[in-house]
């Protein structure tokens, strides 16, 4: 990328100077500014590597642009040029965030100097940013988000193993955070600063399984071409995450129990036996004590598994965490879809709890980022989130305690049932156009428009 230097001075030849002794020797664009009232537009309409500005100048001095150039590219480099140059005023800049200082006179390769060191350094400071951003996300990790007192016990119980080596399995539905709460053991633990490997029991076969865990030595079977860790030994002094454990096979199981039980692992073909420091985290959304039985998981590795154990509620038992992690979602897909959608509306949370949620807070999460992307006002409304469902026209109008009803009671109950139904069928078959709706139905607009407000039927969820 060609990189983009803009010099002010209100002396024209220094800036035909200046430009020509740059392009002469870089391959950096050179703009140039001789009324410093301009610069402030000209910032916002690129972004400038460096800024070349003199300091003594009529209508605005270096120092201002200075204070202009932190404010609206705070990442771009400020060098000052002045033929009054003073120590004090030097200081003064560079205190003021100027990366350098240059009097005039000057030689050419002074100001070349000069450039080289700031795009450096610039490129050092950028890198250093990237890197930063990278590791906080690998350290951070996604709150737990909740208030129910369900989630408020977790989050304590987390607190409390978090320091302890203990096993811990985590069991609950799919999508109930399981995932999350084994990333938080390990963040809030002194091992923090240590791997966290994930490995899905599911996933592999048997003899992969074997050789991914604990690695194998070159030779020991077709295709080993050479030594090769295993995740295990990856995991030396960190967290291992081993999700779905009741999908573990009986082979795997017994070597796993040895590796619990003294920390000794032998790689595929290997001789001698190693050593590891591992703390365990398990998950599961079986019943292992069912698997148990079936003879399908050994016991004695499930009482090594279970020291501690935490169970995630489902979302249908802790409908009061519904609206928060609604509201978090909302900010999370904000910021990855660039919107600004300000808030849910009443209703739709409503909604949201008023749904079972199978696939719990994974389920609300994908409803959440759906209304985020499909919502075209500031707030997320019903038929973002929730599109109408068909209604089905085989469902019974009415269920039979309507007969212990008067006759006239019961008549106007069916009577408006059954005008709901209809309305918000056709609607929902003609995109919410009245007009359209009432030619399919054969009816008149004007009474079918009667019955929709009759109704306190929104046609806007439709559309
Ligand atoms: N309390 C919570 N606060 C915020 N986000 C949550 C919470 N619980 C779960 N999530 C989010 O929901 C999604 C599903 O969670 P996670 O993957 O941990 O579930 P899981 O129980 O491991 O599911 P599965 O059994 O399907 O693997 C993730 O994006 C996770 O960040
Ligand atoms: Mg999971």
């Amino acid at each position: 990328m060609d990189e983009r230097i803009l010099i002010v001075d209100d002396e024209k030849d220094m800036l035909v100077l200046l430009k020509r002794i740059i392009e002469e020797k870089t391959n950096h664009i050179v703009e140039t500014e001789y009324d410093p009232l301009k610069v402030v537009e000209l910032l916002r309409k690129h972004q400038f590597n460096i800024i070349i500005t003199d300091l003594k100048m009529p209508k605005m001095d270096g120092m201002a642009i200075l204070d202009r150039v932190k404010n609206i590219q705070p990442y771009a480099i400020v060098v000052i040029m002045t033929a009054y140059a003073t120590i004090e005023t030097a200081i003064e800049a560079i205190r003021k965030g100027a990366f350098d200082y240059i009097s005039k006179p000057f030689r050419k390769e002074r100001i070349l100097m000069t450039i080289d060191k700031a795009m450096e350094w610039q490129k050092l400071t950028q890198e250093n940013i990237t890197l930063r951003n990278s590791l906080k996300q690998k350290k951070g990790f996604p709150p737990i988000i909740g208030s129910s007192p369900s989630i408020m016990s977790i989050t304590k119980m987390i607190a409390q193993v978090a320091k302890s080596t203990a096993t811990v399995l985590i069991s609950g539905e799919s999508g109930t955070g399981k995932e999350l709460v084994a990333k938080a053991i390990h963040y809030h633990s002194n091992r923090k600063n240590k791997p966290f490997i994930t490995v899905n029991c599911t996933a592999m076969p048997e003899q992969i399984m074997e050789s991914e865990l604990f690695g194998h030595v070159k030779g020991s079977f077709t295709g080993a071409w050479k030594d090769k860790r295993g995740i295990v030994q990856e995991a030396d002094q960190g967290t291992l995450f081993l999700d779905e454990i009741g999908e573990l096979n009986m082979a795997m199981q017994a070597k796993l129990l040895r590796l619990l039980q003294e920390g000794e692992y032998k790689p595929v073909g290997g001789l001698t036996i190693k050593q590891v420091d591992i703390r365990f985290v398990v998950a599961t959304n079986q019943d292992l004590k069912k698997l148990i039985e079936a003879k399908q998981f050994r016991e004695d590795l499930y009482y090594r598994l279970n020291v501690i154990n935490l169970h995630l509620p489902p979302l249908r038992d802790r409908k009061e965490d519904i609206s928060i992690l609604a509201h978090h979602f909302l900010k999370k897909f904000n910021f990855l879809n660039d919107k600004k959608i300000s808030d849910i509306a009443p209703e739709a949370i409503s909604a949201l709890m008023s749904k079972s949620w199978p696939g719990n807070i994974r389920e609300l999460e994908n409803c959440i980022e759906r209304g985020v992307i499909l919502c075209r006002s500031d707030t997320i409304k019903i038929p973002d989130i929730l599109p109408q469902e068909p209604v089905a026209h085989t469902s019974p109008l009415f269920d039979h305690n309507i007969y212990t009803l008067p006759f006239k009671e019961a008549k106007e109950i069916i009577i408006k049932s059954f005008h709901n139904k209809y309305i918000n069928w056709i609607l929902q078959q003609n995109n919410g156009n009245i007009s359209k709706a009432a030619e399919q139905a054969e009816l008149q607009r004007q009474y079918l428009h009667r019955l929709i407000k009759e109704e306190n039927i929104n046609t806007e969820i439709f559309k």
